[in-house]
């Protein structure tokens, strides 16, 4: 029998039974009088999502898919793009604009803070750029990047803007429609609290008028996301996509997006917000070092250094054998010295947070680090409001 920790990782999360549940049962057709609404529900509620009256598609893979789809359409080899990096998932975005031989100038910065403004100011005013790619949620430290004021920049110097909202959608505010983001590129699972296997991409007017005046890119079919808007076009009143999707993981999407709606984005991203608070709390009391100060943490994982002498990967294996918790390890240049911690679905709750605490406290104590009993839980309470 496959064991069943907790998910903490920095996803896929555990997600709730009721959103769950959807994937036992009977198998649906993705096309059909039945079919339509629900597909329709789903678009409006990714809508809401995404902030952005214009176009969302869902196509059946990873968040990579998306980031592929987007990044392929929207440029053509030899197009001058700025990647800006400051991690794993930043470097991905670098490799992708590479894999379309793209000219790709790189700004990087240090993986624990948002690549600084003024060099993104100064780096766009040499002009030319087709595209600004960043990455949102830089899943690889904690860094929540400021896509708000890039928007900005990317609004004054009129160049198109990719973002990488994989992990942030859901978790931190993401307004694709009022920030002017082009190609915004998400996956079910993570901040949206459902299960892997859909891509979501949303599409802003000026990146469809791009797409169409390109001579054709040798892109090829399946990725293009010119044949998934013809395809809705064409067949949405009975088949609204290019291919069989996958219908369980869209009910359940469709089923977590309402309870999205129910308690509204803003609350949601201040309760992930609270949570993040209460775990960099108890994490700090038990001696870990926070990997990323709070002005730029994340509010879906939290990076962090075991104190002195104690050895993440005994930490995680720790966790995993005696208290049954999945936590990951650090990545990049991170990986041998820092452990990454996931707290989004049901991973804000408090049956997955209180023994994540107390069994941290239980196994920095066995590993020669005495912390008092109970003293990581005090960040705890201000998850209420009453
Ligand atoms: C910010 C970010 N971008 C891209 C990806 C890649 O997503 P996927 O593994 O769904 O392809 C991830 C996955 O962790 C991510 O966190």
């Amino acid at each position: 029998m496959i064991k069943r920790p907790k998910l903490m990782i920095p996803g896929p999360i555990d997600i709730a039974d009721d959103v769950l549940q959807h994937m036992g049962q009977p198998i649906i057709a993705h096309y059909g009088a039945d079919w339509v609404p629900i597909y329709q529900e789903t678009i409006s509620l990714l809508q809401y999502a995404f902030n952005t009256p214009g176009w969302v598609i869902m196509i059946p893979g990873s968040g990579t898919t998306g980031l592929d789809a987007a990044v392929g359409s929207l440029l053509a080899r030899g197009d001058k793009v700025l990647v800006l990096t400051n991690g794993a998932f930043g470097e991905r975005l670098k490799a992708i604009a590479k894999s379309y031989l793209l000219d790709v100038q790189v700004l990087a910065s240090s993986s624990l803070e948002p690549t600084p403004l003024d060099q993104v100011e100064k780096k766009l005013k040499e002009g030319g750029f087709q595209a600004v790619l960043m990455v949102h949620h830089e899943t690889g430290s904690g860094v929540l990047n400021p896509v708000k004021d890039v928007a900005a920049l990317c609004r004054r110097f009129d160049v198109p803007f990719v973002v990488d909202g994989v992990s942030s959608l859901g978790i931190a505010e993401l307004n694709t429609g009022e920030w002017g983001i082009d190609l915004c590129i998400s996956a079910s699972q993570k901040g949206l609290e459902a299960p892997p296997g859909l891509a979501l991409v949303a599409i802003s007017e000026r990146a469809w008028q791009i797409m169409r005046s390109k001579a054709p890119t040798g892109h090829g079919f399946y990725l293009s996301l010119l044949t998934w808007r013809k395809f809705i076009e064409d067949w949405g009143d009975w088949h609204p996509s290019v291919v069989t999707m996958p219908t369980s993981v869209i009910l359940a999407l469709r089923a977590s997006l309402r309870k999205l709606r129910q308690e509204g984005l803003a609350q949601r991203i201040a309760r992930y917000r609270r949570v993040a608070r209460a775990v960099r709390t108890g994490l700090a009391a038990m001696g870990f070092e926070l990997l990323v100060k709070d002005e730029w943490a994340s509010t879906g994982i939290t990076a962090i250094i075991p104190p002195a002498g104690i050895d993440p990967g005994e930490v995680q294996a720790h966790l995993l054998a005696q208290h049954n918790i999945a936590i990951a390890r650090g990545s990049g240049e991170w990986s041998e010295v820092a452990l990454r911690i996931g707290h989004m679905g049901s991973g804000t709750q408090p049956d997955h947070l209180i023994p994540l605490l107390m069994g941290l406290e239980q196994t920095l104590c066995s590993l020669g680090h005495p912390v008092e009993r109970g003293s990581s839980l005090g960040g705890l309470p201000d998850l209420w409001v009453d």
